[in-house]
């Protein structure tokens, strides 16, 4: 099955479409200059709903977490959330990746040892084929400059019958909440978001960037062509967040 037409990648409104290492470059960026105030923004503007919805993937994740040797890779891992929430469902290894340090050295703060994290870029792991029972990724692949290479890196570091699991956002189709999150989402979100963070342009692009994402049905189906199986997903708080879980 080859992939739907859909945008490769993330596609900066003022980066070149097509040109990855400067769509990267630039999302690198954008994540340095939010890092100081990106957990308050974060817990703020999703009026702390950001919290169950990754306390949710960590419930679902867990299925892949039954041996207490179970190996788990949270990619994209910002200030480290989603690793706190993972923490509470398991107490084996488990490892940290973002390629942004500004946002490690806030996880590191956070998570005190509670897991390893290695700045790396998700699209080239340095992690050994097949040595993962779990990856998860939050509010990352919508970041990525190329979906479906990253989508491969994660099949690849997985063994076969390990887990994958993607949060990310997604639009609301609700009668009543699509059109007053897209007002929330367009308007309300990015000039608060600037204000308090001083950084304008990262919430115009998270804006944008939510705006470009795959649908949840396309997302599926970019998971099913890198050959990911039992493709199952939830559409969360009315379908603001959506959460995949896949298995190779
Ligand atoms: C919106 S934040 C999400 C952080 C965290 N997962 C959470 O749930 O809050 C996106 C993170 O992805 C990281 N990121 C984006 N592209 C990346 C890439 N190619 N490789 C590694 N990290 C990346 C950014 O540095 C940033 O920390």
């Amino acid at each position: 099955m080859s992939l739907p037409t859909i945008t490769p990648g993330t596609s900066p409104a003022d980066v070149p479409p097509g040109d990855e290492a400067t769509a990267a470059r630039y999302v690198r960026q954008i994540f340095a200059r939010v890092a100081p105030r990106y957990d308050l923004l974060n817990h703020l503007l999703s009026f702390q709903i950001d919290r169950y919805w990754r306390r949710f993937t960590a419930e679902k994740a867990s299925e892949a977490l039954v041996l207490p040797t179970a190996r788990a890779l949270d990619l994209c891992c910002g200030t480290g959330d989603l690793l706190l929430a993972l923490g509470r469902v398991h107490s084996g290894p488990m490892f940290g990746a973002d390629f942004c340090r500004p946002m490690l050295v806030a996880a590191a703060a956070k998570l005190g040892g509670h897991a390893r994290l290695i700045e790396a870029d998700a699209l080239a792991l340095p992690v050994a084929s097949g040595s993962l029972d779990l990856v998860t990724i939050a509010f990352g692949l919508r970041n990525l400059a190329n979906y479906r290479n990253g989508l491969q890196e994660m099949r690849r570091v997985l063994r076969d019958g390990g887990r994958l699991a993607v949060l990310e956002f997604s639009q609301p189709r609700g009668r009543l909440l699509g059109p007053m999150y897209k007002l929330y989402f367009r308007y309300v979100l990015p000039r608060l978001g600037g204000a308090i963070s001083g950084a304008a342009n990262a919430y115009r692009y998270l804006q944008q960037s939510v705006d470009k994402f795959l649908s949840p049905e396309e997302l599926s189906a970019a998971m099913l062509a890198v050959g990911f199986r039992q493709v199952r997903y939830w559409p969360l708080t009315g379908g603001i967040a959506v959460l995949h879980v896949a298995t190779k």
